[in-house]
Order: C-alpha cells, then sequence, then structure tokens
C-alpha cells in the first residue's frame, strides 16, 4: 500500500514513523514534511493546504491512502475535496470532512454541540458585533478570570485569559474587531475551570471509536508552567490520574455523547477526535475539541500504540473499526522538545543542529527542521522532539534529557521538569 501523510512537524514525523513501521505499507511519502521525515518517507515539496498539488500527487504516486496530520486542511474541507472529485473518491481519506471539523474550526459550534448533547464543559455565550452588549452583561455575571475565545482557528493564539473584568470586556470589543481576523469575529466567553489538563485521543469511523493512549501536553514556555504559551513544550503518557475509573466517566460522559451526536446531526465523522480535558475533583470537563491528534502528544502516543495504525485507517475506510484492536505499550513514554531562543516570540532559523548521531536509548522526531548541503538546519521555533520509554515516567524524561543535551544548536532551550505536576 502507497501512503501519502500531508504535514511537517514533529506529530507528522511520529505519525511516518508509526505508519513505515507497518508492513502493509509499500512506500511512505510525506508532504512537505521536514529534514526528519526524510529519514522515513520521501518527502514531496509542496503544502498540506494545497489540494490541487495533493491530487497530482497521488495521481503520480499511486497512492492508496491520504492520511492527515494538521488541522488546516481538515477546516478547509480536504475530505469534501476528495469525494467531490472522481478520481480522488476512490482513495481513502484518514480526515474529517469539513462539517466535522467544525469541531475544531468553530468554538461556537462545539460549544453548542457540547451543550446540546449534555457533554460536561464550561459555562459560555457566544458573542457577535451585534451581541456585544450581551456578551458585556454576561462577563459581569461571571467570576474572575475571564476566559475569551476567538471561534476560528487561529493558530493556537486566539485564547485570552485575563483577571480584571474591565480588560476582559475591552478585550471582547478589541477581539470582536479583529484581532485575529476572521477568527474572532464571534468569540465565545467561557466560565474559568480550575483543575488539570489531560488530552484524550478517539480513532473513529463514523459508528465506531477505539480509545488511544492518553498524554498530557505541557504548553508553557518556562519551567513550572510559567511564561508565553507556546505550541507545546513537552508530554508524558501515561497520565497517571487518568486510571481506568476516570476513564470510565471520561468514555460515558463525553466519548459516547460525542459519537452519538455527530451521528444524529448527520455528520460522518471519519479520522481522529482529540478531547482536550480537564479533570476537577476527578470529574472530567470538556475544554475543546480538535479534529486532529495533538502536537506534541503524538510524539508520546505513537511510542504507546504496539497495534498497525495501518490497520487502524483501513477499518476507518471500511467502517469495521470494531474488528481492530488497539494493544498499548505498558510502558512511559516521554518528549521533551528543543526550541530556539526567543520562541514563542522572535527567534533565529538557520542554526546548524549537531550531536543527532550520538543519541542513545531516544527517538528523535524533528518538528521545524530543514536540510542544506548535507547539515541539518533549525527552521523553527519547536525544533525537534527528543522522545523516550522509561519503566517510570521519571526514568522516560531523563532518557529524553540526557539525549537533548547532546543535541546542539545556537539558542537551544526545553524544560527539564516535563511530567512535574504528576505522580
Ligand atoms: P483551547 O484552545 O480551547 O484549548 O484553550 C487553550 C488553553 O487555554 C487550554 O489548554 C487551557 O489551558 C486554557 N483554557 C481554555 N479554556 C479554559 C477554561 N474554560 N478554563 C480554564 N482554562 C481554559
Ligand atoms: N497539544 C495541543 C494541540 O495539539 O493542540
Amino acid at each position: 500500500m502507497k501512503i501519502l501523510l500531508l504535514g511537517s512537524g514533529g506529530r507528522e514525523h511520529a505519525l511516518g514513523w508509526k505508519i513505515a513501521q507497518s508492513p502493509k505499507v509499500s512506500a511512505l511519502y510525506i508532504a512537505p514534511g521536514n529534514a526528519g521525515t526524510a529519514g522515513v518517507a520521501i518527502n514531496l515539496p509542496f503544502a498540506a493546504n494545497d489540494f490541487a498539488a495533493v491530487k497530482r500527487a497521488v495521481a503520480r504516486h499511486d497512492i492508496d491512502m491520504v492520511v492527515v496530520g494538521p488541522e488546516e486542511p481538515l477546516v478547509n474541507g480536504i475530505a469534501d475535496f476528495f469525494e467531490d472529485d472522481d478520481l480522488l473518491r476512490k482513495v481513502p481519506i484518514i480526515a474529517p470532512n469539513k462539517a466535522a471539523a467544525q469541531l475544531e474550526g468553530s468554538k461556537a459550534f462545539a460549544k453548542k454541540f457540547m451543550s446540546k448533547y449534555n457533554i460536561p464543559t464550561a459555562k459560555y455565550m457566544s458573542v457577535t458585533h451585534n451581541t456585544i452588549v450581551d456578551g458585556i452583561e454576561f462577563l459581569e455575571q461571571m467570576q474572575p478570570p475571564y476566559v475569551l475565545k476567538a471561534s476560528g482557528l487561529a493558530a493556537g493564539k486566539g485564547v485570552l485569559i485575563v483577571n480584571s473584568l474591565a480588560e476582559a470586556q475591552k478585550e471582547l470589543a478589541v477581539m470582536l474587531d479583529g484581532k485575529f481576523g476572521e477568527a474572532s469575529q464571534v468569540v465565545v466567553i467561557e466560565e474559568f475551570m480550575r483543575g488539570i489538563e489531560c488530552s484524550v485521543f478517539v480513532i473513529t469511523d463514523g459508528k465506531n471509536y477505539k480509545i488511544l493512549p492518553e498524554a498530557k501536553d505541557y504548553k508553557r514556555i518556562g519551567e513550572g508552567d510559567k511564561g508565553l504559551n507556546t505550541g507545546g513544550m513537552g508530554a508524558v503518557s501515561p497520565v497517571t490520574f487518568v486510571d481506568a475509573a476516570f476513564m470510565q466517566k471520561v468514555e460515558n460522559k463525553i466519548i459516547k455523547p460525542t459519537i452519538k451526536g455527530l451521528a444524529s446531526e448527520g455528520i460522518d465523522y471519519k479520522g481522529f477526535i482529540f478531547f482536550g480535558l480537564i479533570n476537577i475533583d476527578t470529574q472530567p470537563y470538556l475544554i475543546e475539541y480538535n479534529a486532529r491528534l495533538g502536537d506534541p502528544e503524538t510524539e508520546v502516543v505513537m511510542l504507546r500504540m504496539k497495534s498497525d495504525i495501518v490497520d487502524l485507517f483501513e477499518g476507518i475506510a471500511n467502517g469495521n473499526l470494531d474488528e481492530k484492536t488497539v494493544e498499548f505499550d505498558r510502558r512511559y513514554a516521554a518528549t521533551v522538545m528543543l526550541v530556539s531562543g526567543g520562541y514563542p516570540e522572535h527567534y533565529k532559523k538557520g542554526e546548524i543542529i549537531h550531536g543527532l548521531n550520538s543519541v542513545e536509548n531516544g527517538i528523535i522526531f524533528h518538528a521545524g527542521t530543514t536540510e542544506k548541503d548535507g547539515k541539518t538546519l533549525t527552521d523553527g521555533g519547536r525544533v525537534m522532539a527528543v522522545s523516550a520509554y522509561g519503566t517510570t515516567k521519571n526514568d522516560a524524561v531523563k532518557l529524553c534529557c540526557q539525549n537533548a543535551e547532546k543535541i546542539n544548536f545556537e539558542g537551544k532551550y526545553y524544560r527539564k521538569d516535563i511530567g512535574f505536576d504528576l505522580e
């Protein structure tokens, strides 16, 4: 089977690493990929969002299945593009369609859906220019801190958490005036939830679903979860507080109503669903959905998946996911992200990366890297995810940090405390 994977981050390197291990795969292509994906696949030079180029590549390389990593092509309707095209319709694509991807692409849609299907979540109100007065009043009834979210995709930057009411009311107006462009034409105001977060991933064919290993990611730049938000500084799996009892609640109160709700809405969801959860006194609440896998969670989730992921993809394509099994590796997995100095603000690209060959007992997933004249160079804020297994969480994180020390580039920074808040 020939597979084309779309995307270029650590998530896609990890997915590609896992797909390439399947005995069902004869060739794997990644577009556009990065310097690391070239080790597990053939990189193709076009953007994941360039649907015309995807179509040309499917024809030229005789692709049997397409797997989509990032959210933009999903929200832009890549699955619908396949469905509407006589040639592409025959090629299974592991991607929810545009209607399904609204779970991520429109927070207003997602919150309405959660409320309709009684899925535990924060109290909210969706506000537009026409209803700003209601929004200002709603904020007055809430307790600080105040959570304001751009409803649309904002590259992970569209969430503001502010302490004063005056600031929240001002930000509401600024967001509606286009602070995040079109994404904040609708703003979702939410009650703030206090608890500990985790990510749960499900793969579904629209009727059946399988739960993948859970993970916890660390989004802040600084140790102790301090400082600016980033695209993710590390992750661990399993998550200690996600025991069987907690997972049962997640399944009954959140996963099942979601799968049923989608079907009732006439939405045929094929692909991954990412549940961003928060544990409040052992009760799970849903913060958000994503229509894809998480990054950097994938860099640990793939390590813990023993089953052939391509077999699961076939289950999605054929609608018989119920006949498949997902086996987990019982070991711990951790990942630590090496980032460029200055990230998530201004940083340099093009720094030479040294020491990749000295890595021991670890697996490196590249994110922002490129290859030039035989050298591997930094090409983004998040440069690479250094992953490892361990018999305990601390062993796994320690191995990641040991390898993180061996890899060098000007300005390298990483968090040494990934997993610090878990037992
Ligand atoms: P989102 O893009 O919706 O995942 O929000 C990004 C991050 O903001 C989440 O991972 C949480 O850490 C935080 N967050 C979002 N919504 C809430 C909320 N209602 N209460 C507390 N924290 C939140
Ligand atoms: N790790 C969070 C995300 O992928 O959105």
